[in-house]
């Protein structure tokens, strides 16, 4: 009879738990050394990098003595509806906790807010016109009685200020940014970290509401690619139970195609050698069916649709722009310093002053790298074939 085929423990998109994820413990002690000094912390990765992996992992497996929860808020519309957000979270996670402190601080808090009940998918309180952003001024300091270090991971925050501001509450975001400042520099509130992160630029979108000096005390962690090491590390551990065989130097034919080792482009290229390895019945993966899987996933537009649409969508009015300068790098596999002014400079878009903003911007956001002083690359061949795919044409 022949053997059931096995294939990797992929599951491609979602955030990666479990034996799908692959740990980075120097990130993990780099993140709580910093909330430790007492830090707030503000993840700055481009788009896919495995921001949100790695903050459900950190809020999952904190050290003693921290209480932490996660939440996706990017369903959050109003300033009011983020404040309450933000209320219920230190609500779920205190209660969570169960030591004696925080037992009694539940207690407290159930009978001043007439709450009827905490679980994990909310908070239902009898009252219904709350203040909620003087209710945290007063709620957070409390935590000082208990012997928890409460860590509140926001995900998708950036999301939320920009939509405020694209929907013309800008006033809101910036409001939520103060409150949120003044909160992280009170010494009461000490007991208490916020960990922000978006899968658009936070700095960019506060720049383009002007105040950056309101996230300006967040502390930064980076998150970058893999090293070959890690990278082989993770091959080997989803393929774990696998029908497929990876000799060593197939997993290192394998990472130098996919040349920039995110996560992300390793899982869909162990995906896709499965499904090849498997057309062919043949377990043993040789240079050809990486090059057929590789060719696959190139073919596959959905799995790079999404950077084009976050640019479009957050830099609406500058779009043309940054896609002009895109599609020069896709045709042309570079783009220099020069290339770009001479772009920026066009009646179009008459950007001679900050061109390199969005040069930045670009490299910030994971879709460029400066290869050599002043000369660009995209970051990964993926993407590359997606613009070209998309933009076949070069506009001259
Ligand atoms: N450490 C990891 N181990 C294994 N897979 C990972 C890891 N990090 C990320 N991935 C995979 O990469 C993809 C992106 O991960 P994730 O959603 O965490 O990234 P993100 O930076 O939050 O993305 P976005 O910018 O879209 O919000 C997912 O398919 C996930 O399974
Ligand atoms: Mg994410």
């Amino acid at each position: 009879m022949k053997k059931q085929w096995i294939s990797p423990s992929t599951i491609t998109g979602d955030a990666a738990t479990g034996a799908r994820y692959l740990r980075r413990p120097h990130i993990n002690e780099y993140f709580w050394r910093e909330v430790e000094k007492g830090n707030h912390i503000l993840f700055v990765a481009p788009r896919r990098v495995g921001k949100t992996s790695i903050m459900q992992d950190l809020a999952e497996n904190p050290p003693s003595g921290y209480s932490c929860i996660y939440q996706n808020i990017e369903g959050v519309k109003t300033r009011n509806e983020f404040y309450k957000r933000l209320f219920e979270l230190i609500l779920q996670c205190t209660e969570k906790s169960k030591t004696e402190k925080t037992i009694d601080l539940i207690g407290r808090w159930v009978r001043k807010y007439s709450i009827e009940e905490i679980t994990k998918s909310g908070v239902k309180l009898k009252s219904k016109d709350v203040d909620y952003e003087k209710e945290l001024r007063d709620m957070i300091p409390e935590l000082v009685n208990t012997d928890r270090h409460t860590v509140i991971f926001l995900d998708e925050f950036a999301e939320v200020i920009n939509k405020l501001k694209k929907q013309g509450q800008a006033e809101d975001a910036i409001d939520i940014l103060h409150t949120l400042r003044e909160l992280r520099s009170d010494a009461a509130f000490r007991k208490f970290t916020l960990v922000f992160a978006g899968s658009v630029g936070l700095q960019f979108v506060i720049k383009s509401i002007d105040r950056p000096k309101l996230i300006n005390d967040l502390h930064p962690v980076e998150t970058g690619a893999l090293t070959a090491n890690e990278a082989a590390q993770l091959v080997n551990q989803l393929k774990a139970i696998a029908t497929i065989q990876f000799l060593e130097e197939m997993i290192a034919y394998l990472q130098n195609k996919v040349n920039h080792l995110l996560p992300y482009y390793i899982q869909l290229m162990i995906e896709e050698t499965d499904l090849v390895a498997r057309d062919l019945d043949n377990a043993n993966i040789d240079k050809g069916m990486i090059d057929e899987a590789f060719a696959r996933v190139l073919r596959k537009n959905k799995n790079f649709e999404d950077w084009l649409t976050r640019l479009k969508d957050y830099q609406p009015n500058h779009f043309p722009f940054i896609n002009e300068i895109l599609i020069r790098c896709a045709h042309n596999n570079k783009i220099t310093v020069q290339e770009i002014y001479n772009i920026a400079i066009d009646e179009r878009y008459k950007r001679r002053d900050d061109y390199m903003d969005f040069t930045d911007e670009l490299m910030n956001d994971g879709y460029i790298i400066e290869e050599q002083k002043h000369v660009y690359r995209f970051i990964s061949p993926f993407l590359q074939e997606f613009w070209l795919r998309k933009y076949p044409i070069q506009n001259d």
